[in-house]
């Protein structure tokens, strides 16, 4: 029955990929793949996905596994490993890939070889299914054996590596079945024997996001050790066996709760509806739900991950001064093994009038490697100002509110004892900002009632955006210029950008607001996901160059190899800003060497929930997390000219119709939990491009969104980069000014490009949207328009 699914599948995968690029979003497999040689790049891929694998547990030190402990290794993971999820995130052509099998022998693992030769003949006669978009499989199926085979692995071996793998991937979520959220009857079954045979059994988690753990408590006492190792990318297989053996020493730590349960999430009530969900959980996501409302759903806590040594905080120094917190701390390796830790600080706010989570994240480092007795000082400097929250009800600002600020230390958000703390008398307004974004339908969302769970209505929008919107019309005060000239000319500061727009006509005009229509354009390196800028031949002799888009954020998605990095939850997990700024430094590099001028990546929308098909590509359910590992990637990127495109603005929390899907939420959760990584990210870092989501935000699609676009982007955070639009965007007329549609409804919001240029059909003219308004009421402006260049050309100067 599988042999015929899988054929099924693989035939359908194959029309489908064969189908035009703009109508398929095509695999680029089967590529040519020419030499690639970039032992740096191997280097940190096996080192972040090292220091990404979490260990849940290590029951009497179970691990680091001995050089000459045979081992016999379960699941036909070892062979066909997850190394990164679906879709255009992971879409890479990598050079080469080491699964766990090879990467355990390439540690000198001493293996089972007649187990491993069973599952070499078993992957061999049964290849995995493949799947094509949006119906890839999560999961593959397993080889059992009979208790006389699982006998003699047992006598050969007192110890059993078990794998348990899931992936997920884009344009479609996770679901709770066996095989997605659950396990399926082959892997219990699996689970079962090899815990009734094995005495230590090590089990590993390959998987793209969190799974039920559950079922696998069940054999809880009968598993010595567990490391969740996501999807390392290319080299993970090295890199799981590093840490099995101690080579590099266990140091991630959880990026995200796992619950008891998928009941337990608190947004498992309204998550993958069709129309809309709403966020009725509000700003209590993740841990800070947890640690609010229910310690005991919790598994493993948020921040959560062992070594193989242990540490200790000491000499700490509390200080406040008028605008920050420092914490002086050393942190000791008082184990017998090398390690790394990662100190976290927590703060919890006064209760005051609009309540607060228990915990959230305010700081967090990562040591070095220190050997036994080792200790090294840090300074966490806090700004007060982070520590306000968005009072949507009446002020529209951040706010301090008055009260105790407490301060938790420590290597996990529930452990973390205190270390300190301040008051403030009065409420003290940090900014004064007003209302955007905010619901424009009726809901109720959770607040904290003195720690128990209450409802109340969100405060909807009272805004007049036609009447916003007509008051901050771009109104140009430059004459037309007669002056010729070209963009080399306005980087040279010999004409002004204003004088270069004013040479350019309206279908140039049109033009650099959309790109070359197709994906893999002609313009652009081969296995492109677009080309913009110099899409017309007029514009390329004005000096404006065509800029290859390529996916990512896992790596250049092109039809050359390219190095496959650990997927962002990994990369999260390292909690090391510094090593994700290197390993997107080398990303940067080769995007120069190979022909891409813009990744699409990093994916900073938050883990909302666990069964979200693109959590992968996605860091954390921390907004702080999220904020620095991507500005880390950003600066990583643009160290060498290359540039970031930072996804997908704003809330693109689950993949279920997510063209259609409406992500309704209160204005308070938007600022401080979906927005926020975003500003951290673009505050720190300055990215070229933003890209804007499929969803929409509060009933408006983001590639329609004024108040989040020219509001808040531009507006509040000062951020003067190109916004360009996911892939293709709904047709749609604007509420405020009915004559306009599609193109000048974007332009209007502030979202530059569309990409990849046309509808998806595959016409490759202009859909005369944006300037059939021009000049009439209502309309389009001139002004809009040039200013909407404005924004393109100052990115594309970046390039020449
Ligand atoms: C994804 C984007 C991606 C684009 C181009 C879309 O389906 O949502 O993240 O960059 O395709 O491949």
């Amino acid at each position: 029955m599988d042999k015929i699914k899988r054929k099924i599948n693989n035939t359908i995968g194959k029309i489908i990929t064969s189908l035009p690029g703009d109508t398929s979003q095509t695999s680029t497999e089967g590529a040519v793949i020419p030499e690639y040689d970039n032992p740096v790049m191997s280097a940190l891929c096996r080192r972040a996905g090292a220091e990404g694998a979490v260990l849940l547990k290590n029951k009497d030190n179970a691990l680091p596994l001995k050089k000459d402990e045979k081992i016999s290794v379960f699941s036909r993971l070892q062979i066909d490993w997850f190394y990164t999820g679906y879709g255009s995130g992971g879409d890479v052509n990598p050079p080469y890939c080491v699964s766990l099998i090879d990467g355990l022998r390439n540690a000198g693992a001493c293996i089972n070889e007649e187990l491993a030769a069973k599952y070499a003949s078993f992957c061999a006669e049964n290849p995995p299914d493949k799947g094509f978009w949006a119906h890839w499989p999560t999961s593959q199926p397993e080889l059992l054996f009979s208790t006389e085979e699982m006998a003699k692995a047992a006598a050969q071996s007192d110890t059993a590596i078990a794998v348990i793998g899931r992936s997920s991937g884009e344009d479609m979520d996770n679901t709770l079945t066996k095989g997605s959220w659950f396990l399926t009857d082959d892997e219990k079954r699996l689970l079962c024997d090899i815990t009734a045979y094995f005495r230590k059994v090590i089990l590993i988690l390959n998987c793209s996001n969190i799974i039920d753990m559950s079922e696998i408590e069940e054999y809880s006492d009968k598993i010595s050790a567990i490391l969740y190792v996501w999807q390392g990318g290319m080299e993970s297989g090295n890199a799981a066996a590093d840490v099995l053996y101690g080579i590099c020493p266990p140091c991630g730590k959880l990026p995200d709760t796992i619950a008891v349960n998928y009941a337990a999430y608190p947004s498992s009530n309204d998550f993958g509806a069709k129309k809309f969900n709403n966020y009725s959980e509000d700003i209590y996501v993740g841990y800070r739900f947890f640690e609010t409302f229910a310690p005991e759903k919790v598994l493993y806590p948020f921040g959560f991950g062992l070594g193989y040594t242990s540490f200790e905080f000491s000499g700490i120094e509390f200080k406040k001064t008028k605008s920050k917190v420092t914490v002086r701390f050393d942190v000791v390796n008082t184990g017998s093994f090398n390690g790394k830790e990662v100190p976290q600080i927590y703060f919890e706010a006064p209760q005051g009038k609009l309540g607060k989570p228990s915990r959230q994240l305010c700081w967090f480092a990562k040591t070095d490697m220190l050997s036994p007795g080792e200790s090294e000082t840090f300074t966490a400097e806090i700004p007060l100002d982070s520590l306000a929250c968005y009072d949507d009800n009446t002020l529209h600002s951040y706010i301090l509110e008055s009260g105790e600020y407490r301060f938790y230390l420590g290597s996990d958000v529930r452990s973390a004892p205190l270390c300190g703390s301040f008051t403030i008398r009065g409420d003290i307004i940090v900014s004064q900002l007003s209302q955007h974004a905010a619901p424009a339908e009726e809901f109720l969302r959770l607040v904290n009632d003195g720690g128990k769970v209450k409802y109340e209505i969100a405060p909807k929008s009272g805004v007049n955006l036609r009447y916003r919107i007509r008051e901050s019309l771009p109104v140009s005060g430059t004459a037309p210029g007669t002056k010729k000239c070209t963009l080399f000319d306005v980087k040279n500061d010999c004409a002004t950008l204003e004088d270069f727009i004013m040479t350019l006509s309206l279908d140039e005009l049109e033009a650099l607001s959309r790109g070359d229509y197709t994906m893999n354009s002609p313009l652009g390196t081969s296995g492109n996901a677009g080309v913009y800028c110099g899409v017309l031949g007029s514009l390329r002799d004005k000096g404006i160059p065509a800029l290859t888009f390529t996916d990512g954020p896992s790596g250049i998605r092109l039809n050359t190899t390219a190095s496959l990095i650990p997927v962002g939850t990994c990369l999260a997990s390292t909690f090391d800003t510094r090593l994700i700024e290197e390993i997107y430094t080398e990303t940067g590099r080769e995007m120069k060497a190979l022909g891409s001028d813009v990744i699409a990546g990093p994916g900073l929308n938050i883990h909302r929930n666990p069964l979200c098909g693109r959590n992968f590509e996605y860091f954390s359910e921390d907004p702080l997390l999220t904020g620095k590992a991507g500005a880390a990637a950003v600066r990583g990127i643009q160290s060498s000219g290359s540039g970031a495109c930072p996804k997908h603005f704003a809330c693109n929390n689950q993949e279920t119709n997510r063209t259609h899907n409406d992500s309704r939420l209160s204005e308070r959760a938007l600022r401080e939990i979906y927005l926020k990584g975003f500003e951290i990210c673009v505050k720190e870092s300055n990215p070229v491009n933003i890209m804007t989501s499929y969803n929409k935000i509060n009933g408006v699609w983001g590639h329609y969104h004024y108040e989040l676009v020219h509001d808040i982007l531009r507006g509040e955070w000062g951020w003067d980069g190109c916004v360009i639009t996911d892939w293709w965007m709904r047709s749609a007329h604007s509420p405020e000014f009915p004559s306009l549609r599609d193109q000048a409804y974007r332009v209007r919001a502030g979202v530059n490009i569309l990409m990849p240029g046309g509808a998806r059909t595959g016409k490759h003219v202009p859909d005369g949207t944006l300037l059939e308004t021009l000049g009439k009421k209502d309309g389009i402006t001139l002004d809009e328009i040039r200013e909407n260049a404005k924004y393109i050309l100052k990115f594309a100067m970046k390039f020449i």
